[in-house]
C-alpha cells in the first residue's frame, strides 16, 4: 500500500524494548505472525535501539550492521525481508545501508528484537518516503518480531490479536500512558551467565503450541486474565495486579517446561530470585512485588517506588546476581531530531 511518496533518502528511529505482562507465545498464522491471543506489555524507559536506514541508488546490496559488526546469515535475512516489504510498498529499488544499536546488551534477554524491528520499521518506511501511521508501523514492525508490534507505543500496551485472516486487525496501542502509574518500577535483575537464546522465540512457541497439554487450557483463560490485567492497571492497584503478573509468568513456564523438548529459559539465580519474591511477599502478608520473565533468564521485579530499596538489597545479594537495574515505563518509538511524528 503507497500512502504517499516523498523522496528517497534516510531516517533515524530509536524504538524500546518491553517486558510483557501478559504473554505472546503462538501463532495462528506464522507469515504474517497472527497471534493466538492478545498480549499486554510495559515499555521499558531508558532502554533504546537506534536504527538509521539510508536508501542508496549506488550500494550494489545492502548492508547491514548490527551494533558495530556487519550482520550475517539469519539476522541480516530478517532485515532484509523487512526492508523489501518496505520497498515493495514504497516502490523503491534501491539498496540499503543499516545501522542499528542497542543502548543495552544484545540478546541479554532485554528483547533486543523488539526494540530492533520496531525502531527498524519505522526508520525504513520513513527513509522509502512512506508516512505510516503507528498502527501501520505497529503491523509492520509485528512482521519482523511479533512483540515489535508493541515497541511502537509508550506506556503499558496492549497487542490485540484479531482473527481477521489477513491481519489487518492484529496490532497493538497504549492503553494507558507512560504518565499513569509513576510509582511503578520494574527492577530488572540481570543474573549471571544467562545463556544466548539459540531459537527465537517464534519457532520455540510453535513447539509449545504442538506438544504443551497445558496449552489449550492457558488460552482459554487468558481472556479473564487480560481482563483483569487491564482493570488492575487501569486502578493502579499493585494488590490486584502483583498476583495476577505472577500467574501468567507461572502459565507462561508451565506451557514452556511441558513442551516436548522442554523449554528451559531460566537458570539456578533466575530460580532464586522467583522464591525470594515470594518469600518476602509472604514475610509482608501482601503483594509487595511480582516477577516476570520472558524467554530469557533475567528476572523483572514488579514493585511500587516505596519497596523498592528493600528489594533490591535482598535480591541483589542472591549468588548468580549480576547487578539491577530500574526501569520505568517509558516513550513508544521516536524519531530521531525531529517531535513525536502527529498520528
Ligand atoms: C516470551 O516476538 O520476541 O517475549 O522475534 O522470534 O524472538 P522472536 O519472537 P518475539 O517473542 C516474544 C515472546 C515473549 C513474550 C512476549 O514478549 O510477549
Amino acid at each position: 500500500m503507497r500512502t504517499s511518496v516523498r523522496p528517497i533518502g534516510s531516517a533515524t528511529f530509536e524504538a524500546p524494548p518491553n517486558i510483557a505482562l501478559v504473554k505472546y507465545w503462538g501463532v495462528r498464522d506464522p507469515e504474517r505472525v497472527l497471534p493466538y491471543n492478545s498480549s499486554v506489555s510495559m515499555t521499558l524507559g531508558r532502554l533504546r535501539t537506534r536504527t538509521e536506514v539510508r536508501f542508496d541508488p549506488g550500494l550494489a546490496d545492502d548492508r547491514v550492521v548490527l551494533n558495530d559488526a556487519p550482520a550475517t546469515g539469519a539476522p541480516r535475512a530478517a532485515v532484509v525481508a523487512m526492508l523489501d516489504r518496505v520497498r515493495d510498498r514504497a516502490g523503491v529499488d534501491a539498496r540499503a545501508a543499516v545501522t542499528s544499536d542497542n543502548n543495552f546488551p544484545t540478546a541479554s534477554g532485554l528483547a533486543s528484537s523488539a526494540s530492533g524491528f520496531a525502531a527498524l520499521a519505522c526508520a525504513a518506511s520513513a527513509a522509502a518516503g512512506l508516512r505510516l501511521s503507528d498502527r501501520e508501523r505497529s503491523r509492520l514492525a509485528r512482521l519482523g518480531s511479533g512483540s515489535a508490534s508493541r515497541s511502537i507505543f509508550g506506556g503499558f500496551v496492549l497487542w490485540r490479536a484479531g482473527t481477521r485472516t489477513d491481519g489487518v486487525d492484529s496490532y497493538a496501542r497504549t492503553i494507558f500512558d507512560e504518565r499513569h502509574w509513576p510509582a511503578l518500577v520494574d527492577l530488572v535483575v540481570l543474573v549471571e551467565d544467562a545463556p544466548v537464546k539459540a531459537v527465537r522465540s517464534s519457532e520455540a512457541m510453535q513447539s509449545t503450541v504442538r506438544t504443551s497439554p497445558d496449552y489449550p487450557g492457558r488460552l482459554e483463560e487468558l481472556p479473564r486474565r487480560i481482563d483483569r490485567i487491564v482493570r488492575a492497571l487501569r486502578a493502579r492497584d499493585a494488590r490486584r495486579l502483583f498476583p495476577l503478573v505472577m500467574e501468567e509468568c507461572d502459565s507462561f513456564r508451565d506451557v514452556c517446561e511441558t513442551t516436548r523438548p522442554p523449554l528451559d529459559y531460566l537458570t539456578a539465580p533466575s530460580r532464586a530470585v522467583l522464591g525470594e519474591v515470594r518469600r518476602m511477599n509472604r514475610e509482608a502478608g501482601r503483594p509487595l512485588a511480582a516477577y516476570t520473565h520472558d524467554a530469557g533468564a533475567h528476572v523483572h521485579v514488579f514493585t511500587l517506588e516505596g519497596n523498592l530499596a528493600r528489594l533490591r538489597a535482598r535480591l541483589g545479594r542472591l549468588p548468580g546476581v549480576r547487578s539491577t537495574l530500574v526501569v520505568r515505563p517509558g516513550p513508544g518509538a521516536l524519531q530521531v531530531g525531529r517531535p513525536r511524528s502527529r498520528r
